[in-house]
């Protein structure tokens, strides 16, 4: 074995540069230093969509992607959702250990007692049109706490974090259930205390006349473990905005609400609500090989499949199915299950889906669960967001204690026009025929 180093050269003036490889990557700031004279800015790495950039060094979440492996802080994720509560989860991503009896009762306790949203909160919630989207609703009210809580912004204060970290995660099941039931056209019903965070959160979006709700315990355990799979995803598109957004020192609000804005398109989060759309479109069996034909010929993506980092089966999407056949036990089978296990089938013999590794992903199986307990396609994302806030603030917070990171600010390749001058606006021609540069 050499050393760990990379020798570059430089056909332009023939010179020939060190830089130190660390952990598998080189410092892009190192080919700064790579310049034809005087006046040159530097070399600068080139990565639209950041296909091959690290822009953290992070030791929250390690997945091999190759290997189909899923870890929060060394845990593997079939050990974690066999043996633990997702706020045990959310401790263990949050604070790096797991806890012990004691500290998870600390943290259960805290996270209960911040529940309630503020009555203005709730009306603000009444404002959105009766067919708002869950999601747009759910983004704009967690945004919006932040005018109720507005030291938040004292994001240096390790104290202040905690408090909106308990704040944000015991406040969005709230409002995910306010949401679904505006929707509805229900009444709101507060948080039981007494409840489990799943059981609270079941009892919130279904409780009716009866003075107290019994969450039915496989669903509520069902819906937990599907948390404990959505707690955290690395450096995904909403945790690279919590954390863009984040660097700027603007409060966890509205930086949790930007990074569910992100989790909210077709291509992230968004997808397992295009998942059971595409079923519906499908419709029977006898139509999937047709269907694949399209996805094929590019006309249709095969939504719920495919992922940047998975060239493997997703880890979660087993886990899934395995909890999809306890929940059927008490709901009845969904029978788009049959269909999206046919279609699963017929893609992964397929030569287009092998040679791309494209594989089900966390998305694929998700509605089918949810859909199967009662839910709507609409609030399957809201779902995805409750347990990911927890990851999200775990990213933020990473994030504001590496002294290494700043301000996210990536780099340009400027491509537009040269220097040119203003052209009265009686003299236009609408064509760019006046450049001088
Ligand atoms: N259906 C059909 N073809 C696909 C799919 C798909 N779902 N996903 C990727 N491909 C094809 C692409 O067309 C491309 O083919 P080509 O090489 O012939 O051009 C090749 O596979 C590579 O795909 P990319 O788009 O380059 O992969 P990328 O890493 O940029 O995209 C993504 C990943 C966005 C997840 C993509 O696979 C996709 O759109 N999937 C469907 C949406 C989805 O399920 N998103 C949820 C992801 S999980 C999550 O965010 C929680």
């Amino acid at each position: 074995m050499g050393k760990d180093v990379l020798t570059l050269i430089d056909q332009r003036t023939e010179i020939s540069y060190e830089v130190p490889i660390q952990n598998g990557t080189i410092r892009a700031m190192d080919l700064r230093k790579i310049k034809t004279g005087p006046e040159d800015f530097g070399l600068m790495t080139y990565d639209p969509a950041f296909m091959n950039t690290a822009s953290c060094r992070s030791a929250i979440t390690f997945i091999d992607g190759d290997k189909g492996i899923l870890r929060y802080r060394g845990y593997p994720i079939e050990q974690l959702a066999e043996q633990c509560s997702f706020l045990e989860v959310a401790y263990l991503v949050l604070n790096g250990e797991l806890p012990t009896a004691a500290q998870l009762h600390d943290f259960v306790n805290h996270v209960t007692h911040h529940t309630m949203l503020h009555e203005t909160t709730k009306k603000f919630l009444e404002g959105f049109r009766y067919n708002a989207h869950p999601m747009g609703m759910f983004i704009s009210t967690v945004a919006a706490l932040s005018t109720v809580y507005p030291e938040a912004r004292h994001v240096h204060d390790p104290e202040v974090r905690k408090l909106e970290i308990y704040r944000l995660i015991g406040k969005v099941p709230t409002i995910a259930a306010y949401t679904y039931r505006h929707s509805l056209g229900y009444p709101y019903v507060y948080p039981d205390n007494d409840l489990s965070y799943t059981e609270n959160f079941m009892n919130m979006l279904w409780k009716m006349v009866e003075p107290k709700y019994q969450a039915n315990k496989v669903l509520a355990r069902a819906l937990d473990i599907l948390f404990i799979l959505h707690a955290d995803h690395e450096q995904n598109c909403s945790a690279n905005a919590m954390r863009a957004v984040g660097s700027s020192l603007a409060d966890p609000f509205v930086a949790t609400a930007a990074a569910a804005a992100a989790l909210s398109g077709p291509l992230h989060g968004g997808a397992n609500e295009e998942v059971l759309k595409m079923l519906e479109v499908i419709g029977t069996k006898e139509n999937i090989p047709a269907y694949i034909q399209r996805v094929k010929a590019g006309e249709v993506k095969l939504m719920g499949f495919g992922h940047r980092i998975y060239k493997n089966y997703d880890p979660r999407a087993r886990i899934i199915k395995w909890a999809a056949d306890r929940v059927f036990e008490v709901t009845g089978r969904n029978k788009k299950l049959d269909m999206a296990l046919e279609l699963e089938r017929i893609a992964l013999e397929d030569e287009y889906f092998i040679k791309r590794k494209l594989y089900p992903n966390v998305d694929f199986y998700s509605g089918i669960i949810y859909q199967a307990m009662g839910f709507n396609p609409e609030i399957f994302t809201v779902l995805f967001a409750i347990p990911r806030t927890a990851g999200w603030l775990a990213q933020w917070q990473e994030m504001l204690e590496d002294p290494e990171q700043k301000i996210a600010r990536p780099r340009q390749v400027y491509i537009g026009s040269g220097v040119r001058d203003v052209v009265a606006i009686d003299k236009r021609n609408g064509k760019n025929s006046t450049a001088s540069g």
